[in-house]
């Protein structure tokens, strides 16, 4: 599926919910690009742009933009600006951000939670809170998350609850947040007995992506966010998958050409995505390929001990095989993802997460996901590359394909 021309949407068939959710592939627009979604502002810089009527706004991406007020000029003028940041991003971003802000906001504070994904839970949001309320933030307050996608989610959820809900600004300092989190409005908290099970929908007034940030980023990390770029292709954009199979080198190397490349059309193909279904009443399901079975290695291990990231990197390779063994993709296209996968420097073994019965445990934590109706789990599946399917397996297959991918190989 291609980004799409003027005046077209992205179909998508609706049925019973207990038949497959299909979503075929639109007839592509031919020359790929230019597309609409996206302006050149200068040679380096680039606008994505999600159409969500008056929710609508700007992805700036490109280098030097935490030192640019431009790229922060179509902001509303207001008095105060809270910065929602963690202990390894702040002493990195904060003081740039602030300097930016100064000439912005009358008021300006900030607030630092601790760093990790243990902590994206109600008592760091509390902590968010109390700093609103000390510094009598009032209702035109703009909150800015700067980090990556675990303060992205916290401070979204912030904004959509403080006084019933305030605007916010995403700037996204991991990859994964570039490409994903910091789009598309979903914002919360794990729970734990589920991940991201407490949250709420708000959109950002704007995210700017400083391709800069990403070179303090701990390589574990860049690896982590090139798994959710990596699902973009056998979702959406097989000749997106074609261009990571021969960029992944350089992205690793963090080429500024190839991550901008990479940023740009991730955050195209969410556009395109979150503005043909805003709240997953359908469509917008087929970005959690890989997140079913990840987010039961994330819970299951407890979280912080895989990387998100990391566990979509394996969940991936477990919803493929799970595809194949329902004859919707043949062995050479896992084989294929699981190259992708590898060289994007990723685990390609799910972790056990119970010795006793460790399918039963993937069962149990995958029951809790935010797909799963009345108990039956739906699996964002690839129903042939670049096409996705919501649909159930029976758990025998499904435990089948947990003990084929799990450690030890
Ligand atoms: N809202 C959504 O649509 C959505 C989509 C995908 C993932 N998520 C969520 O995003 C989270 C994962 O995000 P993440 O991978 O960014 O993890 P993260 O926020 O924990 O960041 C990863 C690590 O990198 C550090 N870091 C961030 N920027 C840095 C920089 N520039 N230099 C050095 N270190 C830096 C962080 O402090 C942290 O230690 C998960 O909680 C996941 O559920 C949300």
């Amino acid at each position: 599926m291609g980004p799409l021309g003027e005046g077209q949407s992205l179909p998508y068939t609706w049925r019973a919910m207990t038949t497959p959710l299909h979503f075929p592939e639109t007839p592509r627009p031919a020359p790929r690009r230019p597309t609409p979604l996206v302006s050149q502002d200068a040679a380096d810089r680039q606008t994505v742009r999600i159409d969500l009527a008056e929710r609508s706004y700007a992805i700036a991406i490109g280098s030097g933009l935490l030192s640019d007020p431009e790229a922060f000029s179509s902001l509303p003028p207001g008095h105060c600006a809270l910065v929602v940041s963690n202990t390894t991003v702040a002493p990195l971003y904060l003081e740039r951000l602030e300097q930016l802000l100064a000439g912005r906001y009358a008021q300006r504070c900030s607030v630092v939670l601790p760093d990790g994904e243990a902590y994206k839970t109600w008592q760091s949001l509390q902590l968010i809170f109390d700093a609103l309320l000390r510094n009598h933030c009032d209702r035109s307050t703009v909150l800015f998350a700067l980090g990556g996608g675990v303060v992205g989610d916290m401070t979204g959820f912030a904004a959509a609850s403080y006084m019933r809900g305030v605007p916010f600004v995403q700037v996204p300092t991991t990859l994964l947040a570039q490409v994903d989190s910091s789009v598309g409005g979903k914002t919360g908290i794990n729970h734990p007995l589920g991940k991201n099970m407490i949250g709420a929908f708000h959109q950002p007034l704007l995210v700017v992506c400083d391709l800069d940030t990403l070179d303090t980023l701990p390589e574990r990390e860049l690896s982590a966010g090139l798994a959710e770029i990596i699902k973009y292709g056998p979702i959406y954009d097989m000749e997106f998958m074609a261009w990571l199979e021969d960029q992944v080198d350089a992205l690793r190397a963090r080429d500024r050409a190839a991550l901008a490349h990479a940023v740009r059309r991730s955050c195209e193909i969410k556009a395109a995505v979150v503005g043909a279904d805003e709240r997953e009443a359908g469509l917008r399901a087929i970005l959690n390929f890989g997140h079913t079975f990840g987010h039961a290695v994330e819970s299951g291990l407890g979280y912080g001990v895989w990387l998100h990231g990391e566990g979509v990197g394996v969940g991936m390779l477990m919803a493929a095989e799970l595809s194949r063994r329902l004859g919707l993709v043949d062995v050479g296209f896992c084989a294929r993802l699981q190259a992708l996968v590898q060289r994007a420097g990723l685990p390609l073994r799910a972790p056990v997460l119970d010795a006793n019965d460790n399918a039963g445990r993937y069962l149990e934590l995958m029951r809790v996901d935010k797909k799963a109706q009345g108990g039956e789990i739906r699996f964002v599946l690839i129903d042939g590359p670049g096409q996705a399917v919501l649909r159930s397996a029976p758990d025998a297959l499904v435990r089948e394909v947990v003990d084929a991918c799990c450690a030890p190989a």
